[in-house]
């Protein structure tokens, strides 16, 4: 029997359609941004092909600014593992491996956990992630058992945690791997190159949730070195949010139990501390918190008006946009990054939302119809 192909309708003539030689494939951030991050010949490149993520922009919500604003996410969560942390990773992974390191460690409220196995493992090392126990969400602790981390839960909180792994890395031989590691921050700074690849310039404002406060530097380091480059000819005001229960730069001083729902930025003493102030200095920005209320009525909206499910955490930058709508400049471009996808955090999800299953419905049409109100 000769297989028949299935054919449809050739394209009109007029419309030209795309060959493979048209698509240049995307290589990962190293590759991309090689001259701007300090690797070699010799770096053995370990990447997941993370970056080139999406900056989608969202109409609903300029619109609640109104004047003109223009409103675009940068939407992290569509990176490998989920979430911002694999544009840090691949560059920590990819030096501690240059460096002989047979195995990796780090403390997580989850993402890091998750992008610090995955990249470890693919390149063949061993990763232990110490996180807070009962506080790392559902599918952050799925991806870091199954992508074939150590997990140690620790009874304390992501500080804590910490403070261990510091200490764990000066007496043993095990490469620390968060955001205090600087390969990390140079990971990361790409997501303002892509911003500024695609808009042609800075935009007016970058609003970015803030935890252990390594994110907003790695953007702020970003968009200063493409300043230097000519890339672009005006740099954002950095506007970082954090969770009012966990909002140690608003206190003016570390919080030793912080609490919110955001479990991802549920951090008092964030290590970041001092690069991060000054990102806000030297950009005219400001520190702002916003309520946990706050965060889940931006997460709906951004989901149910926008079509984009992030995590809580994330949802904490539109949430503080929203916040302080009435000092964006009209006509201004805004972004806000969304660090990490929704289904890290599906019980957040069925929790949270104002919607319900209708459930216990015989399958039959009228039944149906009539649950769907017709
Ligand atoms: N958003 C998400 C989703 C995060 O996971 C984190 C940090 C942040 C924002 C804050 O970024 O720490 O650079 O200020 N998560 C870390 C972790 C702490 O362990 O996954 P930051």
């Amino acid at each position: 029997m000769t297989v028949q192909p299935i054919t449809s309708q050739p394209p009109h003539n007029s419309i030209e359609t795309p060959t493979p030689s048209d698509f240049k494939p995307w290589r990962g951030l190293i590759e991309t941004y090689r001259p701007y991050l300090p690797v070699t010949e010799e770096t053995p490149v370990i990447t997941l092909l993370e970056g080139n993520t999406p900056l989608i922009p969202v109409p609903y919500i300029s619109q609640q600014i109104g004047r003109g604003v223009k409103v675009l996410v940068k939407y992290d969560g569509l990176n490998p593992t989920g979430s911002f942390k694999d544009r840090g990773m691949t560059m920590a992974i990819s030096k501690a491996k240059e460096d002989g390191a047979k195995a990796v460690i780090c403390a997580s409220t989850g993402n890091t956990s998750a992008a610090a196995a995955a990249y470890a493992r693919r390149a063949g090392m061993r990763a232990f992630v110490i996180i807070p126990d009962g506080y790392v969400a559902l599918g952050k602790l799925a991806q870091a058992l199954l992508y074939g981390a150590e997990v140690i839960a620790i009874e304390g909180n992501f500080d804590e945690a910490l403070t261990v792994v510091r200490k764990m890395a000066e007496n043993y031989p095990v490469t620390l791997v968060n955001s205090v590691n600087p390969y990390r921050l140079e990971g990361q700074k790409t997501a303002a190159f892509e911003i500024i690849d695609v808009l042609g310039n800075s935009p007016d404002w970058l609003c970015i949730p803030v935890g252990n406060a390594g994110n907003i530097s790695a953007y702020w380091m970003g968009f200063c070195q493409y300043h230097s480059v000519g890339k672009c000819d005006k740099l954002p005001k950095m506007m970082g949010f954090q969770a009012a229960g966990a909002a140690p730069f608003i206190d003016g001083k570390p919080i030793s139990n912080p609490q919110t729902l955001a479990t991802a930025i549920r951090i008092g003493n964030p290590a970041g501390w001092d690069k991060a102030w000054a990102a806000k200095e030297a950009s005219l920005g400001q520190f702002n918190a916003v309520t946990d209320e706050e965060i889940l009525e931006a997460y709906r909206l951004l989901a149910a008006h926008e079509g984009i499910f992030c995590e809580p955490a994330s949802a904490a930058s539109v949430a503080g946009l929203l916040k302080v709508k009435e000092q964006v400049p009209s006509e201004a471009t805004v972004v806000c990054v969304l660090t990490g996808n929704g289904l890290k955090d599906p019980d957040c999800a069925i929790k949270h939302s104002n919607n319900q299953v209708k459930s216990g419905i015989k399958p039959e049409i009228s039944k149906i119809a009539e649950v769907m109100g017709f």
